[in-house]
């Protein structure tokens, strides 16, 4: 769910800079031949990612959760030279899709692709990172949070996406499902770790941003 009105979201959409042809077109190619195509970021929320990564101008990334490659695209666009976006994709079968974008694009050198179960890669990556955004599966939410947080910088973010689970998150905890509660949980425990700051943006599906402090 979208939670502005749809005039609002095309107005924002009309004075936010278009996507790079490849998006548009990744975007397009996703829609017509993957399934859940509501999963990939789309014009204002890339827009507003690759505007994040220009802002921090990050040497690392980690991407949980790539689908179809089009949000790594969009972070990769702040890189400093040198500079790499790590996506993991636990669907194998996304993986020739991924990289036949990947590689039309002018970062096909600093995204590495990894496909394999999230918390056991991230186990692997001996890296320290700027910023890290989960967007794959919302039971492992506080999981992730806690496996990337030695690996991330002071002064980096952690950044997640669907926070507002289409306004779920709302509603009574007895009467919240799984992913709900697990959302829920999530935003609590980053409420109450005084090693973080936060701000919830109720951008798109809601993006909360944790800064190591
Ligand atoms: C919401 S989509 C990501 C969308 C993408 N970030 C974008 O904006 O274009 C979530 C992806 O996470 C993947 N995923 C789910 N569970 C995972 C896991 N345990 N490890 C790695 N990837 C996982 C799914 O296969 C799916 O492609």
């Amino acid at each position: 769910m979208d939670f502005l009105p749809p005039d609002i979201e095309e107005y924002s959409e009309r004075f936010t800079s278009n996507e790079p042809p490849l998006l548009t077109e990744l975007n397009r190619y996703t829609h017509n031949n993957v399934l859940q195509p509501r999963m990939l970021a789309g014009h204002l929320q890339g827009r507003v990612i690759a505007m994040m990564s220009k802002m921090i101008q990050p040497k690392s990334v980690l991407e949980i959760g790539t689908y179809t490659g089009y949000s790594a695209l969009c972070w990769a666009e702040g890189l400093v030279d040198g500079g790499v976006v790590h996506t993991i994709e636990v669907d194998d079968e996304l993986e020739p899709k991924i990289r036949s974008f990947i590689d039309r694009s002018a970062h096909t050198s600093s995204i590495k692709l990894h496909i394999g179960y999230a918390l056991e890669v991230i186990n692997d990556l001996d890296v320290k990172f700027d910023i890290v955004y989960i967007d794959a599966d919302k039971e492992n939410y506080s999981n992730y949070f806690d496996a990337v947080f030695d690996k991330l910088a002071t002064g980096g973010y952690i950044i997640a996406d669907n926070v507002l689970w289409s306004g779920k998150v709302t509603q009574n905890e007895s009467e919240m499902d799984h992913d709900t509660k697990c959302l829920f949980e999530y935003a609590k425990k980053i409420q109450s770790d005084q090693r973080v700051e936060q701000v919830l943006f109720p951008i798109r599906d809601g993006l909360l941003i944790a800064r190591k402090l």
